[in-house]
């Protein structure tokens, strides 16, 4: 809300608890009930706000939002398709498995993989639920704790290396900033590292060569396309140092927003401030909804 100039932006809030209670009052599903509204900027994490289940909303209600759409949004939360369509288009992925949370099996997780392996539920977001199991004994509880947040659990590769982050802006031609790199102060990026400690550290560039940064950014592009996001997308990556391979994690498409965020560091350091950053993820909103509205939904 501060990066918006305020000669050009009325910036009206809207709250959302945990609970999912409005204030002041919701959005409403219908074209036209909700006046005064030009363009919403959806600034939340997970279930509900980045699922694609508010755009949606936003959708039945004709509002322009900035942002992936219906589709990006829910098959870049759920990790198992977001995976088939980075696959599907040739890209990088660390090797998974899926288990249906109501049919754990410990035995075909060690058969598929070497420990230390991670353990993810398939849907959620900000590490929440995802351990780094090291032994049997851990395997068996980590598969627990996953299926507890979701109806399937993913269980990868663990790849030892670096970290790097590539912030993607764009509709049809996306483009690539300056990719980072994140230093977790714990073993992993987990919940804590995230939002409570403070700790971790950043690397803007990411501390990797020439050809690296170019493959990075060349990936986080095709990434963003695979699942056809709008706007924004914050595409992560794991580079595993003995081999030299760059895997693709995951594409995030609201990424962290506030003014110690990577995602308008890295558009900083490509020489886009983060006030015309916010005013360019406006007009890619427009320009979307204006596309979208000159297409027939019946004959
Ligand atoms: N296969 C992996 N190998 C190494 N580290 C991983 C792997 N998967 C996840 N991590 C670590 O766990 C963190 C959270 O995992 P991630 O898949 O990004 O979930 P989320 O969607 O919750 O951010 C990552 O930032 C990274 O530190
Ligand atoms: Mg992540």
């Amino acid at each position: 809300m501060a990066a918006l100039d305020r000669e050009r932006f009325e910036v009206r809030p809207f709250l959302i608890s945990k609970e999912g209670r409005w204030k002041p009052g919701p959005i409403l599903p219908e074209p036209g009930a909700n006046p005064g509204i030009d363009v919403v900027f959806p600034v939340l994490h997970g279930t509900f706000g980045e699922d694609g289940t508010i755009q949606g909303l936003l959708e039945l209600a004709g509002l322009p939002y900035v942002g992936a759409g219906v589709f990006a949004s829910s098959a870049s939360m759920d990790k198992e398709h977001m995976k088939r369509l980075f696959q599907a288009r040739g890209l990088p992925v660390v090797e998974y498995i899926v288990q249906p949370s109501g049919a754990l099996n410990v035995d075909a997780a060690l058969k598929a993989f070497e420990l230390p392996v991670f353990v993810k539920p398939a849907n959620l977001g900000s590490s929440v639920g995802i351990s780094k199991a090291h032994t049997r004994a851990e395997l068996n509880d980590a598969l627990k704790l996953a299926a507890q947040f979701d109806r399937k659990v993913i269980v990868e590769r663990a790849i030892a290396g670096q970290e790097v982050e590539c912030a993607v802006l764009g509709n049809d031609r996306p483009e690539a900033a300056t990719p980072c790199e994140i230093l977790p102060s714990r073993e992993f990026y987990d919940y804590e590292d995230k939002y409570i400690l403070n700790t971790s550290k950043v690397e803007l560039p990411a501390r990797i060569t020439a050809a690296q940064m170019a493959e990075v950014r060349r990936l986080g592009v095709e990434a963003f396309l695979a699942v056809e996001c709008s706007g924004m997308g914050r595409v992560d990556f794991l580079l595993e140092s003995a081999t030299g391979r760059i895997y693709l994690n995951e594409i995030n498409t609201i990424p962290g927003f506030t003014s110690i965020s990577m995602y308008p560091k890295m558009w900083e350091h490509a020489g886009l401030p983060f006030a015309r950053l916010v005013e360019r993820l406006i007009e890619l909103a427009l320009e979307r909804h204006a596309a979208r509205q000159s297409l027939r939904y019946s004959l």
